[in-house]
């Protein structure tokens, strides 16, 4: 039996039931196509996409589920099914006359940023989402409504995009619609990740390794702190922006390939110390994402272990994205037998950990947390998982 606090899989036959249910009660009708996507978690790579780094990031079993059948109305209905109950949006299908616009509510601009990025006519359709992808933890709950938005069109409109062009008309529409102006990390991997891998994404030239994740005694433990702070909307494209200045002063494109000797050459160009921060942390946490790639090949827990708390420890001192709460969480996990290493995960101020943990050492750990953490944290498994696909109705 798995503890209160442990979020566990509903799995993609009952959330597509789920669905199916609910958009019949809805539209009095039934759903013609369905599609999954999921959620991620990162293993290596904070604030480098952005800088055309390399990031390790893992689909997770929690998953967003969409179905849909085609309206005739000209106008795009959309329910989203969550604990506290129905929320409906619904707005025009776009023309080349009448474009949308991002507005209220707030939550279906993911949904409306993607109609209006689809590369190809989209018609008025009535659908159903539901989830069990905790929201604001860091998982990349808003990829992953993005990515099942735009498969579910694949299916209404027969038209298919090639994965890595998905996965950016899936970034733009985050820049324009939420107006979030996020790497190309989460839409990639929610798009592109296959089952028992992690994905070594370089975020230059948009090519992607798959990276076996051997499981057999350890665990991606992932501990959601459950905790916000809104920081996180005017923070990141800070951070954005830093990076880019650092790059602007070196005369590149992007951080990427920036050399020990031009971090010094920043130093002494007297630019901004937190730009120099930033910087080094970029620089830094991209040969991480290579480092860690390899001894998760060669099952060197030990070594990933000392990169994750070393990255930690850049996200919080050089990036200075962290907070109490995450911090708190990796010092417990630190204290803890049987634990290889821990890190913040994702955009930070809030969110969640990734801890790397012998897997006869999870409950001593989940019990500890419970006992020192002053919060509310859930635990769950971060067992590598497919990425987004149409599903069978
Ligand atoms: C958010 C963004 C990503 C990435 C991470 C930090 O999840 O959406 O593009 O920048 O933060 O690594």
């Amino acid at each position: 039996m798995p503890a209160l606090t442990d979020a566990v899989p509903a799995g993609e036959a009952a959330l597509l039931r789920r669905a199916r249910d609910e958009f019949a009660a809805v539209f009095a009708r039934g759903a013609t196509v369905a599609a999954a996507a999921p959620g991620r978690v990162n293993l290596m790579g904070d604030h480098v996409d952005y800088c055309e780094g390399y990031v390790l990031p893992v689909a997770l079993p929690f998953l967003t589920v969409m179905v849909g059948a085609p309206s005739n109305s000209g106008t795009c209905r959309v329910v989203s099914v969550q604990d506290s109950g129905r929320q409906e949006a619904s707005f025009p299908a776009p023309t080349a006359a009448n474009p949308l616009k991002p507005g209220e509510p707030a939550w279906a601009n993911y949904v409306k940023g993607v109609v209006a990025n689809f590369p190809g006519p989209v018609e008025g359709f009535d659908a159903v989402i539901v989830s069990d992808l905790p929201m604001g933890a860091g998982l990349s709950s808003s990829a992953s409504i993005e990515v099942v938005t735009f498969t579910l069109l694949e299916a209404l409109s027969g038209i298919r995009t090639e994965p890595v062009r998905k996965a950016q008309l899936c970034q733009k529409a985050e820049h324009e619609f939420p107006g979030m102006p996020c790497g190309i990390m989460d839409q990639y991997v929610v798009t592109m990740a296959k089952k028992d891998h992690a994905l070594l994404i370089d975020c230059r030239s948009l090519e992607s390794t798959q990276v076996p994740i051997f499981n057999s005694d350890t665990a991606i433990l992932v501990i959601n702190t459950n905790v916000k702070h809104q920081l996180t909307g005017s923070e990141y494209p800070q951070r954005r922006a830093q990076c880019q200045a650092a790059a602007d002063i070196l005369g590149k494109p992007s951080l990427r390939g920036t050399t020990v000797e031009q971090l010094e050459d920043l130093k002494q160009s007297n630019c901004d110390a937190d730009v120099l921060k930033r910087a080094r942390h970029v620089v830094e946490e991209i040969r991480r994402s290579e480092e860690i790639t390899k001894y998760f090949k060669t099952r060197d827990w030990e070594r990933v272990g000392e990169l994750l708390y070393e990255s930690h420890e850049s996200l919080r001192n050089l990036m200075e994205v962290s907070c109490p709460e995450l911090d708190a969480l990796v010092e417990v996990a630190r204290a803890t037998p049987g634990v290889y290493g821990a890190r913040m995960t994702g955009g930070g101020f809030g969110g969640s950990v990734v801890v790397v943990v012998k897997k006869n050492s999870v409950d001593d750990l989940k019990k500890r947390v419970l006992s020192q953490y002053k919060g509310n944290p859930t635990f769950l498994l971060a067992i590598p998982s497919d990425g987004a696909r149409i599903i069978n109705i």
